[in-house]
């Protein structure tokens, strides 16, 4: 079977936050997932680089929208690669073939009569890249997806007849192709309210792909950008180029955000409906990521970099956590104080334990050598059990409800260890019960195995681990044979492997939660501010005077900086990494002398030292000569 994984491409106007990483490492499990069960798999992801907002941000930042697509793009691409995102392609909307790919679609819409050229007059969101009419609008105003002002638009515009397909879409989604269902309904509500005919090119600004065939004296059209990048969806195959990879298309399962389900679930099927094109299989469509309760991104200014919960806790753990913490479809605050109660309760406590105790007991009994036959004749009742795990656990990727399908998968571990305690191999082996007990061994290492498997694609490297230990391979033969055979493996050679997840204590718990408080990047609010804003901050000149280490940190140091003030600021700042404290003593620093308190373990810091950090590491902005502490920057 062919499958056919695609995440949203993203804007190159912000950087990769929490939100985008799920997304695609959803993508990602599903990619694995499909290909671990024998299906040809390809998966695409990338970048979508034209429109106003792009060439807005880039100009804001002296830059051509090339450089900066370009230099954004590389960010996402990079990122996607250290989390080890396993993708077949990635796209940018500025590739020739795509370019190509959608000139060729405008062109055949076009023959099949579905554009027609009129006069668009409305509202339009440049940040959703949206069009309203006035009645659509919050207060009059106001873009009723992300609450940003709009802007009235009055141009010469070409028509896709959208109003055309409406009986059409709601055919469709009686096959049931969006989940969550409720996401569903308020798609079919929003087709049945009756849809007007779409805009689809632009004529006020360049950055974008110009409509085919555009007839001489006539003003340059630029095509949307959601025509455009709706369209990235097939161009990736090979649509009007080689079209090497189309078969992929009918295996097709779109990943996206709630905010942009109505593009995905009206707009692109109708595009498809005009090309003659199949529509899509599935389309799943995800909460979001809250910050205290307001949707992280990057105009809000309160997103979370992943890079560094990842680099905290370790990649699996966070791909684990965003997977198992929110119910798919809903949206969920991002906590890290539920994400070190994961790591402890169900991946220490549950995972980690389980396979501990196996190796120690093999060890003891069994010298790491397990061989029997009978694991299922001594515990057929729990062998029931398994089965009937397994079977609950599988259909739930195909609804998505990835949330319960970990869920369900745990219930193999918590059986595994409820047998432990149930069947007490030590008092068995003490009674001359070697047979059973061995038996009892090899039912588990069955159960890891088979556990391991189904979770492997969200944490391929503990998988991996395991598998090492265990001597057992994660491959499509191993599936088939045992999840989908429901077959009981024999032999194990064990090796002995350090404890997968060492419990994260109490105290170091607060300590990381504080710190990724701190570290929690504030974003510019908008690209240029006014001088104005930039002197709310009020930034000096100190001498350090004292600088330790903060005791039980490995991050923080602990500063007395003289700001000229009566008595010496007390800072903390999390660069002991980078500085031995007693270098630092005498050296003036720039310190941002407004800032509202912080406690960090337990430690008060009144203010922030600068610095400056790339890939070669973190250094201290610091005066070029001396001058008098307490001194104005500016
Ligand atoms: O909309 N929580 O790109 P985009 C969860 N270029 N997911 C989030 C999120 C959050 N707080 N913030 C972003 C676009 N996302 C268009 C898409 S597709 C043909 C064109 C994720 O950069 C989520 O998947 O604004 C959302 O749909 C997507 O990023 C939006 O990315
Ligand atoms: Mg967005």
């Amino acid at each position: 079977m062919k499958r056919y994984i695609t995440t949203p491409i993203y804007y190159v106007n912000d950087v990769p936050h929490i939100g985008h990483a799920y997304t695609t490492i959803i993508a990602d499990f599903l990619k694995r997932f499909y290909a671990l069960r024998g299906d040809e798999t390809f998966f695409l992801t990338g970048t979508d680089e034209h429109g106003q907002k792009i060439e807005q941000s880039a100009s804001a930042r002296g830059k051509t929208p090339m450089q900066y697509a370009t230099e954004v793009s590389g960010k996402f691409r990079e990122l996607w690669n250290e989390f080890g995102i396993d993708y077949d392609h990635f796209i940018r909307t500025t590739d020739d073939y795509h370019i190509k790919a959608v000139q060729l679609a405008f062109e055949k819409m076009r023959e099949r009569g579905d554009i027609y050229k009129g006069e668009y007059e409305g509202q339009y969101c440049v940040s959703c890249e949206s069009f309203f009419t006035p009645t659509q609008l919050k207060e009059g105003k106001f873009c009723p997806d992300c609450g940003k002002s709009t802007s009235g638009v009055k141009e010469e515009s070409y028509f896709f007849a959208l109003s055309k397909y409406q009986d059409k879409l709601l055919e469709w989604y009686e096959s049931n192709p969006i989940l969550p269902s409720y996401r569903q309904n308020e798609v079919i509500n929003f087709v049945k309210n009756g849809l007007n005919d779409l805009s689809i090119t632009r004529t006020t600004f360049e950055w974008g792909i110009e409509i085919p065939n555009q007839k001489e004296g006539e003003r340059k059209h630029i095509i949307y950008v959601w025509l455009d990048a709706l369209l990235n969806y097939v161009s990736a195959l090979g649509y009007g180029g080689d079209e090497k990879n189309m078969s992929f298309w009918q295996g097709s399962i779109h990943l996206v955000g709630k905010d942009i389900l109505r593009f995905h679930a009206i707009y692109w099927p109708a595009f498809l409906l005009s090309l003659g094109l199949p529509l899509p299989q599935k389309i799943y469509a995800h909460g979001w990521w809250l910050n205290e309760g307001q949707k992280m991104s990057k105009s809000i200014g309160n997103v979370i970099n992943p890079k560094e919960v990842s680099d905290e806790f370790g990649n699996d753990i966070f791909r684990f956590f965003l997977l198992r913490e929110v119910p798919f479809g809903q949206d969920g605050d991002f906590s890290l104080n539920a994400l070190v109660d994961r790591i402890n309760s169900e991946l220490s406590n549950d995972l980690g334990n389980l396979l501990n105790r196996l190796i120690g007991m093999s060890e003891k009994y069994f010298s790491l050598s397990l061989n029997s036959s009978k694991a299922k004749e001594f515990f057929p009742t729990e062998a029931n059990e398994l089965e009937n795990l397994i079977a609950q656990a599988l259909p739930l990727v195909e609804n998505a409800q990835f949330h319960r399908y970990l869920e369900e998968v745990w219930k193999i571990f918590s059986l595994s260890n409820t047998m432990i305690a149930r069947y007490e191999p030590w008092s068995l082996i003490k009674n001359g019960e070697s047979e059973k007990t061995e038996a009892l061994l090899v039912f588990l290492c069955n159960a890891l195995f088979k556990g391991t498997l189904l979770f492997a694609p969200i944490m391929p490297t503990t998988a991996q681990k395991i598998a090492d230990s265990l001597g057992i391979e994660i491959a499509p033969s191993s599936f088939e044979k045992m999840i989908i055979q429901n077959h009981y493996q024999e032999r194990f050679e064990i090796t002995k492997i350090t404890p997968l997840f060492p419990r994260v204590e109490k105290k170091e718990k607060e300590e990381k939660v504080e710190e990724k408080k701190a570290e929690v990047k504030v974003e510019e609010k908008n690209p240029l501010i006014k001088i104005d804003d930039f002197f709310l901050s009020d930034l000096r000149v100190g001498e350090v005077l004292e600088c330790k280490n903060v005791e039980g940190s490995e991050k923080l140091l602990l500063f007395q900086v003289d700001l000229g003030e009566e008595k010496p600021r007390q800072i903390i700042s999390g660069i002991a990494q980078y500085y031995n404290p007693q270098d630092l003593v005498g050296t003036q620093v720039c310190v941002v002398a407004n800032l509202k308190p912080a406690k960090l373990m337990g430690l008060v810091s009144e203010g922030m030292i600068l610095s400056v950090k790339d890939e070669n590491g973190l250094k201290l902005i610091i005066p070029q000569e001396k001058r008098k502490n307490g001194s104005k920057i500016g």
